[in-house]
C-alpha cells in the first residue's frame, strides 16, 4: 500500500488485532506509545477488534498500569474507560520462555474473545473481498536496544504463529555504528522477515517531512528547479533549547550525530535529494532513498565543526559535564555542523549542510533550500531566493523572494510568502508522528519506516567520523547553554556550503 492511500476503512477492518507493547512500564510507552494508541482509538482509527497488551518486568497492579496508560492522554472519562477496556498488562521477564508462553496465552485468549465480538461489514464489497478474522499481532519494542534481540528471539520461539500476520516495531537507536547495526539486523532477520520489521524513525511520521515528497513532485515550479543548475546549497538544521538533563547517561554514549543526524536528519535529506520514485509504493520510495545515499561519501572530520555546551553565561543553566551521569572527561559532541556531498548528476557541487545542537538559543527544525544567484544581470547583487520548510515548532513553508519595495523609485526588498499550516488548515488536525506511524504499521504500509539497506548506507556515511570522535581525535569547542553554538557555527555554511546570507 502506498503512503497516500490510507484506507478510510481501516477502522472498519474486521481483523483481530493484538498490539503488544514490550517495555510498557517505560518512558516511551507512557509518553508516546499509549497516547498514540489512544489518539487512534479516539479518532476511530484502530481496527474495531483490538486488544492492547502491555508487557514488562515490573510487577504493576491494574490500577498502576491504568495510571501509566492514561497519564498523557486527554478524553472524556467514558472514552478513557472504553479505551482501557481494550488494555491489559502482564509482567514477566524478557529472557524466560515460559513467561512468553504466558503472554501468548493472554494474547490468544484476547483473540478468542474478539472472535466472538459482533462482526459488521462496511459494505458488501468488503464482505466479499476480504478474509474475515485475519489475526494481526503488532509487537512494539518500547525497550532499550540491549533487549531487542532477546525479546525478538523469544517472540519467535514462543509467541509467533505463521498463520498470523506478525509485525515487529523497533525503535532507534538501530546499532551504534555500521558493524553493530549489521549485527542487530542479522539477529533480527533470523527471526523476522524484512516485510515484518518496522524500524521507526518518528521524523518520518511528521507532517512536514511527509510533505516534502508532495512539494517536490506535485509542483512543476519545484520539480523543475530541484537540481544543481538552480540550487546553491541545502541546509537541514535541528536546534533544541534544552540540554540532556536527565538523559546524560544515554546521551553520552551516543552524542548528537548518532542521536539525530544519522537517523532523523539523514532521512529528511534522503527524501529531499532522491530521484522521482516510479510510484508511491513503499518499496519504490525506499529504493530511491537508499539509492541517493549511495552517492554520498563518508563525512570528513575536516568538514565538521563540533561542540559541547558549558554552563549558560548567567550561570543559571548547567553545562553538559555538570550532569552527574556524564563523565568529567566526556568528549561527546552536543553540537555538530557538517557537510554532505552527493556525487550524482543532480547534486554534484551542491553542499548539504547539517547542523544540530542541544542547549542552544531556540527550538527549530528547518530545511533551507537556497537557490543560486539570479542569472539575469538586470538586478545585480540581489539576495538569493530561498525555500524554507519548517518541520517544527509550527509547521510552515515559506519562500523568500526579491520584490520591488512599494513606492516611487526602484528599490528592491526581500520578502516572504508564507503558508503557515495551523493558520491555513484550521479545520485539519496535524497528527502526532507516533499515531501516524502506528496506523501505518497496522495498515502494513512500510513507506515511512527505514529499510535495512537505507540504514546501512546511513551508517556507512557517519561511521568513520564517529569512530574518529570516539577515539578522541576531534576537537570539541565549548558554547554556553542558550547561545547559538560554538564559535564558527554561524559562518560554517558560508565557509563550507556556498551559503550567502539573505
Ligand atoms: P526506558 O529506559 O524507560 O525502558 C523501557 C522499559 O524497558 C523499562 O520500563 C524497563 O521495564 C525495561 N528496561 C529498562 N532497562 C532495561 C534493560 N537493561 N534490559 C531490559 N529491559 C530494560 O526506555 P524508553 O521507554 O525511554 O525507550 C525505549 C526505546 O525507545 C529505546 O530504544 C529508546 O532509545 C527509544 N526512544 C525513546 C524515546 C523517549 O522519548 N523515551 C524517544 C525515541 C526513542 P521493566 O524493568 O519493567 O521491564
Ligand atoms: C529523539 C532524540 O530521537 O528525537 C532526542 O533522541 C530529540 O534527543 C528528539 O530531542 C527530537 O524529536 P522532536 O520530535 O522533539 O523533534
Amino acid at each position: 500500500m502506498s503512503v497516500f492511500e490510507l484506507s478510510p476503512a481501516l477502522a472498519e477492518k474486521q481483523d483481530i488485532t493484538s498490539i503488544i507493547v514490550f517495555g510498557a512500564s517505560g518512558d516511551l510507552a507512557k509518553k508516546k506509545t499509549f497516547p498514540a494508541l489512544f489518539q487512534l482509538y479516539k479518532s476511530n482509527l484502530l481496527p474495531k477488534h483490538t486488544r492492547i497488551h502491555g508487557y514488562a518486568r515490573t510487577d504493576m497492579s491494574r490500577e498502576e498500569f491504568e495510571k501509566r496508560v492514561t497519564s498523557n492522554i486527554k478524553g472524556t472519562p467514558a472514552l478513557i474507560e472504553a479505551f482501557l477496556s481494550h488494555c491489559n498488562y502482564t509482567h514477566g521477564s524478557y529472557s524466560q520462555g515460559e513467561d512468553f508462553e504466558r503472554l501468548k496465552a493472554v494474547i490468544t485468549e484476547g483473540e478468542k474473545d474478539m472472535q466472538t465480538e459482533p462482526v459488521e461489514f462496511a459494505d458488501e464489497n468488503d464482505k466479499a473481498g476480504r478474509l474475515i478474522g485475519n489475526r494481526l499481532r503488532v509487537y512494539y519494542m518500547a525497550l532499550p536496544p540491549s533487549a531487542f534481540t532477546m525479546v525478538a528471539s523469544n517472540i519467535k520461539a514462543h509467541v509467533y504463529e505463521p498463520d498470523v500476520i506478525n509485525h515487529i516495531v523497533i525503535e532507534k537507536p538501530f546499532g551504534f555504528d555500521r558493524d553493530t547495526s549489521k549485527e542487530l539486523n542479522m539477529e533480527l532477520s533470523r527471526h523476522f522477515k524484512e516485510s515484518e520489521i518496522f524500524r521507526t524513525d518518528h521524523y518520518l511520521g511528521k507532517e512536514m517531512v511527509k510533505n516534502i515528497i508532495v512539494l517536490r513532485f506535485a509542483n512543476t515550479f519545484y520539480s523543475a528547479s530541484w537540481n544543481n543548475k538552480y540550487i546553491s546549497n541545502i541546509q537541514i538544521t535541528f536546534r533544541e533549547p534544552f540540554g540532556t538533563e536527565g538523559r546524560g547517561g544515554y546521551f553520552d554514549s551516543f552524542g548528537i550525530i548518532r542521536d539525530v543526524m544519522q537517523n532523523h536528519l539523514i532521512q529528511v535529506l534522503s527524501i529531499l535529494a532522491m530521484e522521482p520514485p516510479k510510484s508511491l509504493d513503499a518499496e519504490d520510495i525506499r529504493d530511491c532513498k537508499a539509492e541517493v545515499l549511495r552517492y554520498i561519501p563518508p563525512v570528513k572530520l575536516e568538514e565538521t565543526l563540533l561542540g559541547q555546551y558549558v554552563a549558560s553565561e548567567d550561570g543559571t543553566k548547567p553545562g553538559y559535564k555538570d550532569d552527574p551521569t556524564v563523565p568529567k572527561d566526556s568528549n561527546t559532541p552536543t553540537f555538530a555542523a557538517l557537510v554532505l556531498h552527493i556525487n550524482n548528476d543532480r547534486w554534484r557541487g551542491v553542499p548539504f549542510i547539517m547542523k544540530a545542537g542541544k542547549a542552544v538559543e531556540s527550538a527549530k527544525v528547518i530545511v533551507r533550500v537556497q537557490f543560486k544567484d539570479a542569472s539575469s544581470k538586470l538586478f545585480p547583487d540581489v539576495s538569493r531566493d530561498e525555500l524554507i520548510i519548517r518541520i517544527s515548532p509550527t509547521e510552515s513553508i515559506y519562500t523568500k523572494n526579491v520584490v520591488k519595495l512599494p513606492g516611487l523609485g526602484n528599490k528592491l526588498a526581500m520578502s516572504a510568502l508564507e503558508l503557515n499550516y495551523p493558520n491555513v488548515f484550521q479545520d485539519r488536525m496535524i497528527p502526532e508522528p507516533y499515531a501516524a506511524l502506528l496506523l501505518d504499521v497496522i495498515g502494513n504500509d512500510h513507506s515511512n519506516f527505514v529499510r535495512e539497506d537505507e540504514l546501512d548506507e546511513a551508517w556507512r556515511i557517519f561511521t568513520p567520523l564517529l569512530h574518529q570522535i570516539d577515539q578522541g581525535k576531534a576537537t570539541l569547542l565549548p558554547y554556553p547553554y542558550g547561545s547559538r553554538g560554538p564559535a564558527g557555527s554561524n559562518e560554517f555554511p558560508t565557509k563550507f556550503g556556498n551559503y550567502k546570507a539573505t
